[in-house]
């Protein structure tokens, strides 16, 4: 059974990428605090869908299609978040793309869009949400990182790049809007399975690599992200800033 945070219900929520996968579990995650939960993402059937479950379930959601490389259609899709829920108290910098790439055949305009998708719009979202937190008193920004750059994990250097970037960020902004009670935390999941993980890379193989490397025997799913980042945006963490957490199942 989840734990209740009375100070997450009626607060304003977004969540990038949170159509399908682990930001699909945080997005549900919030939802049922009560919190009213604007999601960005691409994805148009799943983002409808999930907006139409949820909506069901008497959630207050909003889904914005869009797509995040584009950052002036990611700032008019917060401010029509914004317009609609009232000031964005907690941000979710959740969406990437974990492509594999060989350096070999990386070009400028790959890399560039790898971090595109992986990386910039963790800035972006958080620059446009920051002044909603000056004026509240005070909010919470989570971003998603990885495993991947801890563990040193190949075959993908420049989603590996963004992902050390973004604990870079998350100390920065921790650093410079922890006077205005503004907390800053980097998530880091280890090997969680989501349906893309699933489809591309679960083999047989790789499921016994993972047992051997996880502490704990048992798959990790979405919600064991969603449910610490909710604890991460909660007034339970009041004290937790410029922190990455490692939700691994302890891989090593
Ligand atoms: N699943 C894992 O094992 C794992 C491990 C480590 C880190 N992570 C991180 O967790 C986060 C979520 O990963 P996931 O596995 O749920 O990914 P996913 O691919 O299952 O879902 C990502 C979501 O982001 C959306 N998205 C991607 N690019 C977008 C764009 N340009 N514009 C709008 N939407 C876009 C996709 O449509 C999708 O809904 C990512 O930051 C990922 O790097 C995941």
């Amino acid at each position: 059974m989840p734990a209740t945070y009375p100070d997450l219900r009626d607060r304003t929520v977004i969540v990038t990428g949170g159509a399908s996968g682990i930001g699909a579990a945080i997005v549900a995650a919030f939802a049922a605090q009560g919190a009213r939960v604007g999601f960005l993402d691409f994805d148009i059937e799943a983002g409808a869908a999930l907006a139409d479950r949820l909506a069901g379930e008497d959630a207050t959601v909003r889904f914005e299609p869009v797509d995040l490389r584009d950052i002036p259609a990611l700032r008019a899709a917060i401010a029509s978040v914004r317009e609609a829920f009232g000031p964005v108290g907690t941000l979710v910098n959740n969406a990437a793309r974990d492509d594999r790439h060989p350096t070999e055949d990386v070009e400028p305009d790959y890399f560039d869009e790898r971090i595109a998708t992986n990386f910039r719009h963790h800035f972006f979202a958080s620059q446009a949400v920051l002044p909603d937190m000056i004026g509240l008193g005070g909010g919470a920004i989570i971003s998603l990182s990885s495993i991947v750059p801890l563990a040193g994990i190949g075959g993908m250097p420049v989603y590996s790049a963004s992902k050390s970037a973004v604990v870079g960020l998350v100390r920065s902004l921790a650093r410079d809007y922890g006077q205005h009670n503004i907390r800053v935390n980097a998530i880091a999941p280890g090997w969680i399975m989501t349906e893309r993980q699933k489809t591309l890379w679960l083999t047989p193989e790789a499921d016994a690599t993972r047992a051997e490397r996880q502490c704990l025997a048992r798959r990790l799913v979405p919600e064991d992200i969603a449910r610490p980042a909710v604890f991460l945006a909660s007034e339970d963490a009041s004290a937790i800033t410029g922190q990455t957490v490692v939700i691994d199942g302890g891989w090593v």
